[in-house]
């Protein structure tokens, strides 16, 4: 009997040793000490044993259950109390970790600059495809095959008439042929030509603008890229408008900006002329109406190329246009 009763507390004391939850401890507990435990079956045979040994026996079984009951009561509290206390290692005072946020690309918040203003004026916005037909790109553009304008564009080509879009003026053609006049949008888009340095990379933004109506006249263009710039840099932003050429705006013209950073007094950027070309615009060409078949002599319009990169290096102080797509975390957080 003493040696059972050994065994049993010990077997009940490892298994009480590894439990961590209550439900656990009380299956443990009715299994030794419960009214069909081991211990009490124990208890109950001590009648059985003969007189003189009953009163030791009895003594020892009791001892072992009060021993036990004590154990299970500690272990029970210390379960409910774990449960009760935060687990360990976390301090719920401490400033929570922050998790990063992302920027804007200053691409894109200068695009949404430009976006507004135009939106406000009342543009649409359209939208073509990068991969571009070369009939969209140049010929509906007045720049037929073997013209000396195509030199100008260094295209991607995808096949002899498939090319990655070397501007987003085909996005006129498309508007107009499925629009008839009066016409007001913007199209902003990636664009894409052989050439990679200091103020090239191979890949760049343009925004198209084009608007057609009856007796829009060069004065109309004059009047929105003029507002466009005031609300972008500032009402003091003096433009110039020189004389250019463009196979599908006659006349045409390069526009230029008083120089954001000397104002006008001659900087290194640029180039100590005061002037920053950032705009190529004109009046669309007769036969680009032709193209698309609207009436010339009904409808005039004006349409501009504006260069993004230029103009968001302007508006941030950038002085390499290659740091937009370097991907360089340090320089991306800055906006
Ligand atoms: N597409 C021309 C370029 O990328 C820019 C341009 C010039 C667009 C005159 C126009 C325009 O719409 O009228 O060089």
């Amino acid at each position: 009997m003493k040696g059972e009763l050994e065994k049993l507390e010990q077997e009940a004391m490892a298994a009480l040793r590894g439990v961590r939850d209550a439900q656990e401890l009380r299956r443990i507990r009715a299994q030794y000490v419960g009214r069909k435990g081991a211990v009490t079956r124990l208890l109950r045979k001590i009648s059985t044993l003969p007189a003189a040994e009953r009163p030791q026996a009895g003594k020892l079984a009791n001892d072992v259950k009060i021993r036990l009951e004590t154990v299970f009561k500690s272990a029970l509290k210390r379960i409910e109390q774990e449960r009760e206390r935060p687990q360990a290692g976390l301090d719920v005072t401490l400033p929570g970790r922050p998790f990063e946020r992302g920027t804007f690309h200053p691409i894109t918040l200068t695009l949404e600059a430009i976006s507004d203003i135009f939106l406000r004026l009342g543009f649409a916005i359209a939208e073509g495809p990068d991969v571009e037909l070369d009939y969209y790109n140049f010929e509906a553009l007045n720049i037929p095959r073997h013209h000396p304008a195509r030199d100008m564009h260094d295209t991607f080509y995808i096949s002899d008439n498939v090319v990655l879009r070397t501007h987003t003026s085909p996005i006129q053609i498309r508007v107009m042929e499925k629009q008839s006049p009066p016409v007001r949008i913007i199209a902003p888009g990636k664009v894409y030509r052989v050439d990679y340095d200091i103020s090239h990379t191979p890949m760049f933004h343009q925004v198209e603008g084009l608007m057609v109506d009856r007796q829009i006249s060069f004065g109309d263009l004059k009047g929105i890229l003029t507002t466009l710039m005031h609300q972008l840099f500032d009402e003091k932003t003096r433009l110039r408008f020189r004389p250019s050429f463009f196979p599908f705006t006659e006349p045409s013209a390069e526009v230029d900006i008083e120089c954001v950073m000397c104002r006008g007094k001659g900087c290194r950027v640029c180039a100590h002329t005061g002037w920053l070309e950032i705009v190529g615009a004109g009046m669309v060409h007769p036969a680009v109406f032709e193209m698309v078949g609207y009436d010339t002599d009904r409808y005039t319009g004006f349409a501009f190329g504006l260069g993004i990169e230029r103009i968001a290096m302007l508006k941030y102080g950038i002085d390499d246009i290659r740091r937009f797509y370097e991907n360089d975390i340090r320089f991306l957080r800055q906006f």
